[in-house]
């Protein structure tokens, strides 16, 4: 989509962590944005309305309540010139089992008909949020978009045909799509079921943390607003059809993390290393070097600043649930 001026932009998943976040900028930048979100049980309501509570007061936002599996999907993209896709069932280790379901219908159902109805409607930018784990285990770091694709999750797999479907549907109809593997993303707003969530929830409760396996699995961590950063870069992005890592510019082990956290909340944490979990992958590590040609992206957060961001988000947070005698111990998978 050529020098973009003010768009009319749908975002999947507005009520979520990366959602609200997108949402946000789009409307600070000018855009028109139309929510799509069904509240689906993956993790509280309260903390999605609450997410929703700044954007309900923009003019330029409105919130569809519906699943992308049942939406007039011709009627809602009727008009509209971008399509963001972030909803999903996004937890990793929880996707095994009978909750596969959730993630085939959230994950790839919705994606094929949401595609279907932006190709009707000839949608000019459809950005897909993709993942790290359609990488897996792979030793070949840091990992670049043609590297080979070995998820090693239910989940991974369900992104990976989310990622595919996009693919094809511009291979085939020339729909102008961008996929973005983000590489797992912190900072406020973080879903519940999530590391730095945990640990910093537990740190404050002096409960003890779960870590699966020795802790020394490592991740590209990337703060929420350079993933929002990349996703309006993409809008503008001339190589339709393409994909891009979006990472966060250092490779971080968990154990590192807990020590930093240390750090940032004054606290000595109380660790206990468990068995790892199916379906975590062991290091990710994004090479950027497309996203840095053609979005001319860079991570602008440092670690260090991120986890003070959400430290500072959580404390806000317990104070509000502890007023409204609130459930903050959420283990919501
Ligand atoms: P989230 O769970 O906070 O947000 C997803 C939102 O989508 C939820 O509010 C949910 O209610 C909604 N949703 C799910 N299925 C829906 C459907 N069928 N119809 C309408 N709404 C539906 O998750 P998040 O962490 O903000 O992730 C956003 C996207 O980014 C997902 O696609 C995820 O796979 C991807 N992603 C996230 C990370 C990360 O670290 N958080 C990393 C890589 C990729
Ligand atoms: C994250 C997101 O949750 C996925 O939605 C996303 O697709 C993925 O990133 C991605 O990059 O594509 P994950 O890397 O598992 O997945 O993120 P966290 O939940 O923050 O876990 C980070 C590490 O901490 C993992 O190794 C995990 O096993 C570990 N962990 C997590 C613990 O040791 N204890 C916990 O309580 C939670």
């Amino acid at each position: 989509m050529k020098g973009s001026n003010k768009v009319k932009c749908v975002v999947t998943g507005a009520a979520g962590f990366i959602g609200s976040h997108l949402c946000e900028r789009l409307l600070a930048e000018g855009h028109q944005v139309t929510g799509i979100d069904a509240f689906t049980v993956a993790y509280a309501r309260w903390r999605k309305e609450r997410n929703l509570k700044f954007l309900k007061t923009l003019p330029g936002f409105r919130l569809i309540e519906g699943d992308i599996n049942q939406l007039n999907l011709g009627e809602v993209l009727g008009g509209q010139e971008v399509v963001f896709h972030l909803a999903a069932q996004a937890g990793v280790r929880t996707s095994w089992g009978e909750n596969f379901k959730l993630y085939t219908n959230n994950n790839v159902m919705s994606t094929q008909r949401l595609l279907e109805a932006a190709k009707e409607v000839g949608i000019s930018r459809f950005i897909f949020a993709s993942s790290s784990s359609l990488y897996g285990d792979t030793d070949d770091l840091p990992a670049r978009e043609d590297s080979v694709l070995r998820p090693v999750s239910p989940y991974g797999v369900t992104k990976a045909a989310g990622e595919s479907l996009t693919y094809l549907y511009h291979r085939n109809f020339r729909l102008p799509t961008v996929a973005l593997r983000f590489f797992t993303v912190y900072g406020p707003r973080q879903r519940p079921d999530m590391a730095f969530y945990r640990f910093i929830q537990k740190g404050f409760a002096g409960q003890e943390i779960q870590i699966y396996g020795n802790g020394e699995q490592s991740r590209d961590f990337t703060y929420v607003s350079d993933i929002v950063q990349a996703n309006l870069a993409a809008l503008t992005v001339e190589a339709a059809g393409q994909t891009y890592n979006v990472g966060g510019g250092a490779r971080v082990t968990v154990n590192q993390v807990l020590e930093l956290l240390e750090k940032i909340m004054g606290v000595t944490l109380k660790v206990r290393y468990t068995e790892g979990k199916k379906g975590d992958v062991r290091h990710t590590q994004a090479s950027m070097d497309r996203a840095e040609k053609d979005l001319n992206y860079s991570p602008q957060v440092t670690l260090e600043q991120g986890l003070a961001a959400e430290v500072e988000w959580m404390k806000e947070l317990h104070q509000e649930e502890a007023a409204a005698d609130k459930d903050t111990d959420m283990s919501d998978y």
